[in-house]
């Protein structure tokens, strides 16, 4: 029998973040706190357990952090490269899940199209996590708000200013923010806000958590007082044709040493990464003391642990 504090009431899979009740999420931060402070205790805590790490993408960090986090927990995990042929064109996704489900204990996917990360998860019998899709990146904004938590101690009265681009990040960070009662400024150029009905979704949950969220195009109303300032590129992994004209769209939007100054004077500067210096942050900002960004990244690696332990476990 486990004696592991890893009795969540976990949902099933982690496919749009929307899963994850408040109470969910902050018995997942607390389960993460305790992987970070004594990794040693979860050292075969999923001892016989694989994982299917599937990416139409290139990534870094989710890749790294799930490869590590599944065999530092005594697991193991096996990537299927996918940069070559998206998924469901060798065989269908349905087949892929009902193959996959009789050999591993998780399916850990990134691809274009969130809809083919909740295909999957409606045809295998086992948990389904979204390493980010063109719509959501729910594992990034669960380990920034426990960042945030880490360096803040309280969410309730912080507010988290985001610049930029409402994209998958940005869609995450909204419905994260909203279950755990944090106040959220995002300032996007016109055309580019945030989808309407993940905003919607957003607001009816942050009715109970009474978190804030609000839309603006102006960057300096964002982040004015604000005591973290995010943001993310302004072209995202399929949207490369866009760059050029977005590097225009978005140029006011770039945060830099004047607009980070706006912010509370102990403001701290988060970013997902990868990161472009001198388009969507200058160097001085990402570089600077006040930038949690490695922190961030690090904290990918707790998280997610957490979040295997309460999947697959
Ligand atoms: N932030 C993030 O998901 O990084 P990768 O694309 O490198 O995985
Ligand atoms: N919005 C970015 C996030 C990368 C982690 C992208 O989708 O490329």
């Amino acid at each position: 029998m486990s004696t592991l504090p890893v009795a969540l009431t976990a949902p099933r899979d982690l496919v749009t973040g929307s899963e994850f009740s408040s109470a969910q999420i902050r018995e997942l931060f607390h389960l993460a706190a305790s992987v970070k402070a004594r990794p040693e205790r979860y050292r075969s805590a999923l001892a016989g357990r694989f994982l299917a790490l599937i990416f139409e993408k290139p990534s870094l960090r989710t890749r790294v952090t799930f490869e590590v986090g599944m065999a530092s927990l005594g697991g193991a995990a096996v990537f299927l490269d996918h940069q070559g042929s998206r998924l469901g064109m060798r065989e269908s996704v349905p087949d892929v899940a009902r193959n996959l489900e009789r050999w591993v204990h998780g399916i850990v996917a990134r691809t274009f199209s969130q809809s083919t990360i909740e295909e999957l998860a409606a045809h295998a019998a086992i948990p389904v996590i979204n390493a980010l899709s063109d719509r959501f990146h729910p594992c990034q904004a669960l380990a920034d708000f426990f960042t945030l938590e880490e360096h803040f101690r309280n969410l309730k009265d912080l507010t988290l200013a985001y610049v930029g681009d409402g994209n998958n990040v940005c869609h995450s960070l909204l419905l994260t923010a909203a279950r755990l009662g944090a106040h959220l400024r995002i300032a996007t150029p016109k055309g580019y806000e945030p989808d309407a009905a993940v905003v919607a979704e957003a607001r009816r949950a942050a009715r109970d958590s009474r978190a804030k969220i609000e839309l603006l195009h102006d960057p300096a109303e964002a982040v004015a007082g604000a005591q973290a300032v995010y943001t993310d590129v302004w072209a995202s992994m399929g949207q490369e044709a866009e760059a050029a004209t977005r590097e225009k769209i978005f140029a006011p939007y770039q945060v830099n040493e004047a607009l980070f100054a706006l912010a509370a004077p102990d403001a701290v500067f988060l970013h997902c990464l990868p990161a472009h210096r001198g388009s969507e942050v200058t160097a001085g900002v990402i570089d600077s003391p006040r930038s949690l960004v490695y922190q961030q990244a690090e904290n990918r690696l707790h998280v997610q642990k957490a979040i295997l332990l309460a999947l697959l476990s």
